[in-house]
């Protein structure tokens, strides 16, 4: 369930009666759990509360319904249970039907309200749920449950207006949305005078005649658009003169209005009757915008940027320096009034900005920083010098920038009001202004000048409609001769092969002039790209959110040359860090910001966030494409190891039509003698075989006995069917391969050799890469790579969390997996030149590494290296693996992967003599 259905349940469970026999099951219900959970609680089989009708669902809750008059007690009583304790149970919540207490045991928050209002704290029990809240999302209860009923409205309303559903009259739909958002926002605050007075004008004009509905709000949303002094002229009906002028086009065009059936009249006033005071557009926004996506809308009240992550974009891009300034100008006059004029020209302008959260931020922040200077210069009611239109936002989606604006328009309101006060605030608000600051179009086909030109001046086309504002009226005029722009956002990552062709197209449009191997890289690069072009024209700052992989493996020598060579620089960064919206929807995606600019800052900021979440931020002069403080370099392919190292190859690729391998039935089908078994078949290793203990098998022949095998019955039968296949090929390399059906077409391996092996593809998830050994007489495919007959001291090279860390920076990702290579991660690996004790000493501790393993038999690769099941004793001997090896790169251990990396970017330059250097 999400977080939308949860409220709705919720609130539906308080609207009834209380039920105290009922109670415990149906607030679990609510919170998703299924029958058969409810069943086996209310058995007793896993409830072990000891409470009278008390319910205890392990590591979740316990809960009791008790006595009138009762419920503080009953919730100490339930804090001190020793079977809340033994269960692990998270919350404790008490009831008498009339007073509602519950308790987060592990972050000590509270709830107490009277019974009726419990459904108000869903936000609060969302973990039971598996939805890991950050304290803002509980902050926005009003926005889910905004969210949620308005998305009840509009599924009421496509259904009774099929018309409406249609892809052209989408736009309408969605614009009708907005503007019944704006008036639900204006009768809550004032803005329109008296309380509720939009809903309950609708209320009352369509009592007894609920299909006069539509045309009620018509005649509001017309009235909205006509100045007072033209009401007459206009046929204004007699029952709306409270309702003021908008303008700002908001209502203007066609104020066609979908027909509401009475159950969607009844939405409409539910909707309304919400406190919409409440809302915060920053997170409104981004909720909002599922409801307008038939794709999205299952995830309804889950698409969500947590303000913290916003800000990690742009304190760093200027915020922190806005900041810093104010801090020395501490309170001279003449200082804060060049600080103010300052932030009145800084244009803020996200190209990808969906509900305008991250500009919705940036102006709440900047409007902050300018009320503190207001306050200094003692000009508390001073309006704000920061117009809005200087926050410009590119959206594709036309909801989307809807709500970017109106979004814009209520943090304006929201901050006047508690800057200067309600009175000066409403004084001021209306009319709105005409003008268009967000464009909806492609980011990556507009020119950017356009929608954010670098002056002021010499633009002055002004947008006539608000709300539907054509392309080509984009540029408008703005005072904002030499200010600053700052662009920011967190456009869509998606990797190569999950770009539609129009995207492809989208990044060719931008590519073509600059490499042909583009078709690799994710289409974030793209903003990227423009923001370097935009960069040429202007002494803009840009950073933006990215997946990590364009800061990895091969997308790096594609992207970052092109962006130094233009002169660019990376002036603050932070690597890798989990991207959490609602942690159960965005749990995968694992991000990077990075901050580029023609402007050269003499000190670049490098952001890490640690395993406890503390970010550490490194002072440095420069930062280099892998996010690592240190020279530009990049890491190309090697055909030999660069360090003095064993050499590492693929395995052996049978190109055989699958005659060569053979699954354990299959040989036991073929009824082979223990002579012939011994002769013909060896068992073979792909990665599955190696990782996850799979049983597989092949036909592998030695030269001695290649006519034995060609004349056995069924080795024959299956050798000549390897022989017809590749005669069968288009390519001319396999069909020379039937020359030798009788073995793999590459054959890279005699079959009598001891292996290292690390396969090819393996999961990001475990702490160290999958390698290990095979004796003699095993083959390993070309799922893997191998080092043969290698002193066993390599291994511990590869088991290592150096060497981990290398391939996952320098290799290719596929999605986050790792990929190997031998080429681009084993020969790359740079490692101080080891003596003869080292070697021992390495040596040494991958035999630990065995033997830990081989302590466990037989549980797989897959089974020991699960991260949350590692065995102890495995687990040290990878230890002291790392522990031997970093004293043989620094003499002490190091302190994260960060400092790991520096050490190997350093010593990768010094071993390739600095060639490598951009
Ligand atoms: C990851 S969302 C970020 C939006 C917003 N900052 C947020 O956190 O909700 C990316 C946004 O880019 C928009 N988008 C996708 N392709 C685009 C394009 N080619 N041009 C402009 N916007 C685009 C999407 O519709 C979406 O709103």
């Amino acid at each position: 369930m999400n977080a939308v259905e949860i409220e709705e349940a919720i609130s539906k469970l308080a609207s009834h009666p209380f039920n105290s026999e009922e109670f415990a099951y149906d607030f679990l219900e609510a919170f998703g759990n299924k029958n058969t959970t409810l069943k086996r609680l209310r058995s007793g089989n896993s409830n072990k509360s000891a409470f009278k009708g008390g319910v205890l669902q392990r590591n979740n809750i316990h809960i009791a319904v008790c006595e009138e008059a009762t419920v503080e007690d009953t919730l100490i009583l339930l804090k001190e249970s020793s079977e809340t304790k033994k269960a692990k149970a998270q919350f404790i919540l008490a009831t008498d039907g009339q007073e509602f207490q519950a308790e987060n045991i592990i972050s000590g928050e509270t709830v107490v309200c009277e019974y009726k209002d419990f459904h108000e704290y869903f936000s609060f029990f969302l973990e039971l749920a598996g939805i890991s809240t950050v304290k803002q999302i509980r902050e926005s209860a009003f926005d889910i449950k905004a969210t949620g009923r308005l998305n009840k409205l509009y599924i009421e309303l496509l259904r009774d207006n099929p018309d409406w559903a249609s892809a052209e009259r989408r736009p309408d739909m969605n614009h009708f949305l907005a503007r019944l958002i704006f008036c639900f926002f204006a009768e809550d605050t004032d803005i329109f005078e008296g309380d509720g007075l939009f809903t309950s004008t609708v209320q009352k004009m369509s009592t007894g005649n609920t299909s006069n509905t539509h045309f009620i709000i018509s005649e509001i949303f017309r009235t909205l658009d006509t100045k007072r002094e033209e009401r007459k002229l206009a046929n204004i009906k007699s029952w709306v003169p409270y309702f003021p002028y908008v303008n700002g086009e908001l209502f203007s065009g066609s104020t066609e209005v979908p027909k509401f059936t009475k159950i969607a009249r009844s939405y409409l006033i539910h909707v309304g009757n919400l406190d919409w005071k409440k809302i915060n557009p920053d997170i409104f926004g981004s909720m909002i915008q599922a409801v307008a996506d038939d794709d999205e809308r299952g995830l309804l009240g889950m698409h969500y940027t947590s303000v913290p992550n916003i800000l990690k974009v742009l304190n760093p891009l200027f915020l922190d320096d806005l900041r810093e300034h104010l801090e020395q100008t501490g309170d001279n006059a003449r200082k804060l009034l060049n600080l103010r004029k300052r932030i009145s020209h800084i244009r803020v302008f996200d190209p990808a900005c969906g509900s305008g959260n991250f500009l919705v931020i940036a102006y709440k922040k900047l409007r902050e920083i300018e009320n503190e200077i207001n306050k200094r210069r003692g000009e508390n009611d001073r309006s704000s010098e920061i117009p809005l239109t200087n926050f410009r936002g590119i959206e594709i989606r036309d909801f989307s920038a809807e709500i970017a604006r109106l979004a814009l328009i209520i943090a304006e309101y929201q901050c006047d009001v508690l800057y200067r006060g309600k009175q000066l605030a409403l004084a001021e608000f209306l009319p709105l202004d005409a003008e268009n600051w967000i464009t909806k179009g492609n980011a990556l086909r507009i020119n950017w000048l356009s929608v954010c030109p670098p002056t002021g001046t010499g633009v002055k086309l002004h947008g006539d409609d608000l709300f539907s504002t054509p392309l080509d009226q984009a540029e408008i005029d703005f005072d904002n001769e030499g200010g600053e722009t700052f662009i920011c956002g967190n456009p869509p990552y998606l990797g190569s092969t999950w770009q539609s062709k129009d995207q492809k197209a989208d990044l060719y449009s931008i590519f073509k002039n600059y490499t042909k191997t583009w078709k690799s890289l994710d289409y974030v690069a793209g903003w990227l790209m423009k923001a370097v072009e935009y960069g040429k024209h202007t002494n803009a700052s840009s950073a933006f959110v990215s997946t990590n992989s364009i800061c990895q493996g091969q997308q790096v020598p594609i992207l970052w040359p092109l962006i130094f060579e233009s002169g660019h620089v990376i002036n603050f960064a932070y690597t890798s860090f989990k991207w959490a919206n609602l942690a159960s929807y965005n749990a995968g995606v694992t991000v990077v910001i990075v901050g580029i600019s023609n402007r050269v800052n003499s000190i670049k900021r490098l952001f890490t966030e640690g395993e406890d979440g503390l970010v550490i931020e490194k002072r440095t002069d420069k930062i280099n494409a892998y996010l690592i403080s240190g020279n530009d370099i990049i890491v190309s392919k090697s055909p030999k190891p660069i360090a003095d190292i064993a050499e590492m190859t693929f395995g052996s690729k049978p190109v055989d039509g699958g005659n060569l391998l053979i699954t354990k039935n299959e040989l036991n089908l073929l009824n082979l003698t223990k002579s012939e078994k011994k002769t013909f078949i060896r068992q073979i290793f792909g990665s599955e075989e190696f990782i996850s203990g799979k049983l597989r098998y092949c036909i592998w022949v030695d030269d001695d006995f290649t006519n034995e095998a060609m004349n056995h019955p069924v080795i024959g039968q299956r050798i000549n069917e390897v022989r017809i296949m590749r005669l069968k090929s288009s390519k001319a390399a396999t069909r020379k391969g039937a020359e030798w059906p009788y073995r793999f077409d590459e054959k890279r391996q005699n079959g009598n050799e001891k292996m290292i092996v690390v396969p090819a593809i393996s999961s990001e998830n475990r702490e160290f890469l999958p390698c290990g050994y095979l004796p003699e007489g095993c083959i390993i495919s070309n799922k893997n790579y191998a080092l043969f007959d290698a002193p066993l001291w390599n291994m511990a090279l590869i088991a290592s969390r150096l060497h981990w860390v290398w391939i996952g920076t320098v290799c290719v990702r596929l999605e986050m997996r790792f990929s190997y290579s031998n080429t681009l991660g084993w020969n790359t690996f740079p490692l101080p030149k080891l003596t003869e004790k080292n070697k021992q000493d390495l040596t040494g501790c991958a035999e630990e590494i065995l033997m830990a393993r081989e302590r466990h038999f037989p549980a797989t690769i897959a089974d020991l290296y699960d991260p949350k099941k590692m065995p102890e004793d495995l687990r040290q001997a990878h230890d002291r693996n790392d522990e031997v090896l970093e004293r043989i790169f620094i003499g002490r251990r190091f302190k994260n992967d960060t400092e790991r990396l520096e050490k190997l970017f350093e010593l990768y330059l010094q071993m390739t003599n600095g060639l490598k250097k951009l």
